[in-house]
């Protein structure tokens, strides 16, 4: 299997310091930080012991404000469109409890729902008398657009689906469910917590209203960082379920006003140093192209499935028609964790996706627990197969 020839992974693994250190097939964790994302923390943080927070943070108020440029930049938004917060949950959640549900509303999801979620429409579901309901899957194990077409009625509340699952390496129709809720009118909420930074995401061929992600998976920047996309048009009509002196101005003794722009969704305090680095971290994915990159995890993850698929006892476990960089399987004889253990000691770092994340899915399927090999495009032939030679020597 040929990977794209026109990518330069020299200059890519020259720039990622950690590469040297491990082989990180953790990307859908946290990815391993460019130099260059490091740095705009670092000297963030410096400048903040040196001249004070406030005074940084005005001082580096251009490049503030540029973040919210790039962030809408790279999923083809506007800046007012766009909140920052401190993580995907975060950004999710300003989005989903500001949603004017009715008693008796219908939300819909998908069998790939990311627990943190799921257990939001379990709360909203008891306190307003909503029904959660699950979109089925198709023959591929993708949301089924026919499905969802039949579940429409007036009942409606919200369609919110996860674009990538923590759990595998699926990547869910997010386009087609969008053509759907829009010509119906539906708030469509969409988690791309795993996909943004690994492929081009558009908001407006996908067609959702909100959107969420997260700085440290593939976009490869700093913990604790994410951000929310709300489109426009519908900013108004939501809510927040939390305000305070950043989202709103206190007018007059009894009054406040709710800020025009997406920045409602925000709260005040917040890590500057995190932000210039979520800022550089998508400016470097930019620049490498997210086509490019998206091209390149493609082929790398193949790859591996395709190694792994020739190992004894090997059982790969991903689902749907397009196939992204996180590889889930089984190991005969050996548990996910103490796989992960194992490999750990080498220098060589996966994670586990267990039933506590993606309850609906792995509950369908049988599974408690999935090794997660999630690979970025600064991994490597020559690692994929080292990691193969690993795993069948356990
Ligand atoms: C699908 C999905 N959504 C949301 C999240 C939560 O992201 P964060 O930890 O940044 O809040 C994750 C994290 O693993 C995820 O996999």
């Amino acid at each position: 299997m040929n990977f794209p020839s026109d990518f330069d992974i020299a200059r890519a693994r020259a720039e990622t310091p950690g590469c040297e250190q491990v082989i990180h097939f953790n990307n859908a964790g946290a990815s391993l930080m460019p130099a260059s994302v490091l740095d705009a923390v670092l000297r963030h943080y410096e400048l903040e012991a040196q001249i004070g927070g406030y005074e940084a943070a005005d001082q580096s108020h251009d490049r503030i404000e540029m973040v919210y440029k790039s962030a809408a930049q790279l999923i083809h938004a506007q800046p007012d469109e766009i909140a920052i917060l401190e993580n995907a949950t975060r950004a999710w959640d300003m989005a989903f409890y500001a949603i004017p549900f009715q008693p008796g509303d219908r939300i819909l999801t998908s069998r790939a729902a990311y627990a943190s979620n799921y257990i939001a429409f379990l709360q909203a579901a008891q306190r307003h008398s909503l029904k959660v309901e699950v979109i089925p899957d198709d023959e591929y194990g993708q949301v089924s657009i026919d499905a969802l077409e039949n579940m429409l009625d007036s009942h409606v509340g919200l369609v919110a689906i996860t674009h990538v699952p923590t759990n595998g390496g699926l990547v869910n129709p997010a386009a087609s469910v969008g053509k759907i809720t829009r010509a119906a009118g539906l708030y469509y909420l969409l988690d791309a917590c795993q996909s943004v930074g690994q492929m081009p995401v558009h908001v407006d061929e996908i067609g959702c209203d909100m959107l969420s992600t997260t700085s440290r998976k593939f976009l490869r920047g700093p913990r604790g960082m994410g951000f929310l996309y709300v489109r426009r048009e519908r900013i108004q009509d939501l809510l927040p379920p939390m305000l305070d002196l950043h989202a709103a101005r206190w007018v007059s003794r009894d009054r406040f006003e709710v800020r025009k722009d997406a920045r409602r969704f925000e709260n005040w305090e917040r890590n500057y140093a995190a932000l210039l680095g979520m800022g550089t971290a998508i400016d470097y994915a930019m620049d490498w192209g997210l086509s490019q990159i998206w091209a390149r995890i493609n082929k790398v993850a193949e790859y591996l499935r395709s190694k792994l698929a020739q190992i004894p006892g090997v059982k790969i476990a991903d689902k749907g028609q397009v196939r992204c960089g996180i590889v889930t399987f089984t190991a005969a004889g050996k548990r996910p964790g103490e796989i992960q253990k194992l490999l750990r000691e080498k220098k060589i770092n996966v994670s586990t996706s267990t039933i506590f994340s993606t309850r609906l899915d792995m509950e369908q399927r049988g599974l408690s627990e999935l090794v997660r090999a999630s690979l970025h495009y600064y991994n490597t032939r020559q690692e994929i197969n080292r990691f193969c030679s690993e795993i069948e020597a356990l």
